[in-house]
């Protein structure tokens, strides 16, 4: 078989996660509680912001026009395509951003040089979380404040569940491993003696409720697989397989259809600390 023939016709995946990602994830989903988290951070005029797990950068670009050009902002993440991404989108930024390969359990920084610390849904992804939180609050000045979001678990997000239970039988226990991996199954008092023990004090946790739309099923599914690291182990199935999801997906998701699509709940925990 030539690899032409091998390669499904039907559902073409993208090349780039970090592109997909910053257009099809970051309009719909990350924008909207990026926007609430900044105003949730009260960053201000002259602030120095860093925002860690920056992704593509959507926390940092809201931050800028609050901070001025009096202000600093520095977005740091550990993946060289999602800053690639990152450095395109905000070329007119003002402040410019300056972009940061790092560790978040390791910041590549000083020690209290910032005046707020923001980390959009990256918490979950870390080896270490407390480490970073730990990291976050060395890097903060005595009276900054950090804010930082993670994703409830996955039975709070019926969309991604279905997903998830549908790659499983599909695709295969990586691919629904990867699914679940955004939905830590932290509940409020995790997540509060986690920023507890790295130090900080005074801890508000409050749970947002948040959803999420597509034009599809088919369009939720295929934007899912092209923005992260899916997109490899649903590449490696067949037509066939994939069709399968697709239905098996839209099957369980019918309660979620409505004249524009499919809508989903997200919740998130959104957390603020001071130093
Ligand atoms: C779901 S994305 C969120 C990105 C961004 N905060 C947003 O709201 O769009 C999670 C990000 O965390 C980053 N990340 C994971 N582990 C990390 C680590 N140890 N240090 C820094 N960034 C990390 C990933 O590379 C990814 O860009």
């Amino acid at each position: 078989m030539t690899d032409h023939a091998r390669r499904p016709t039907g559902w073409q995946l993208e090349q780039n996660a970090s592109e997909a990602y910053e257009r099809y994830l970051v309009p719909p989903m990350f924008a909207p509680w990026a926007d609430q988290l900044v105003e949730t951070s009260g960053i201000s005029d002259g602030d120095r912001v860093l925002d860690v797990g920056c992704g593509t950068g959507i926390v940092a670009r809201r931050a800028a026009p609050r901070v001025g050009t009096s202000g600093r902002v520095v977005g740091l993440d550990v993946n060289d395509g999602m800053l690639a991404v990152a450095e395109e989108t905000a070329t007119d930024s003002q402040p410019q951003i300056e972009w940061r390969r790092g560790d978040a359990t390791d910041l590549p920084l000083p020690d209290e040089e910032f005046d707020a610390v923001c980390a959009q849904q990256s918490i979950q992804f870390v080896d270490d979380p407390t480490a970073a939180v730990e990291e976050i609050r060395r890097v903060l000045t005595p009276t900054g404040i950090l804010t930082l979001s993670v994703w409830r678990p996955l039975e709070y997000h019926p969309a991604y569940a279905v997903l998830a239970e549908a790659l499983e039988r599909h695709v295969g226990d990586e691919a629904g491993t990867m699914m679940r991996s955004p939905f830590p199954d932290w509940n409020a008092t995790d997540v509060r003696t986690l920023v507890l023990d790295a130090g900080f004090d005074d801890v508000s946790i409050t749970v947002e409720i948040g959803s999420i739309r597509y034009p599809s099923v088919e369009a939720f599914v295929r934007r899912e697989a092209a923005s992260s690291p899916l997109s490899e182990p649903i590449a490696a199935v067949d037509r066939a397989t994939r069709d399968d999801l697709l239905r098996d997906v839209e099957d369980e998701m019918r309660q979620y259809v409505d004249d524009d699509g499919i809508v989903s709940p997200m919740e998130s925990y959104v957390v603020t600390a001071t130093r």
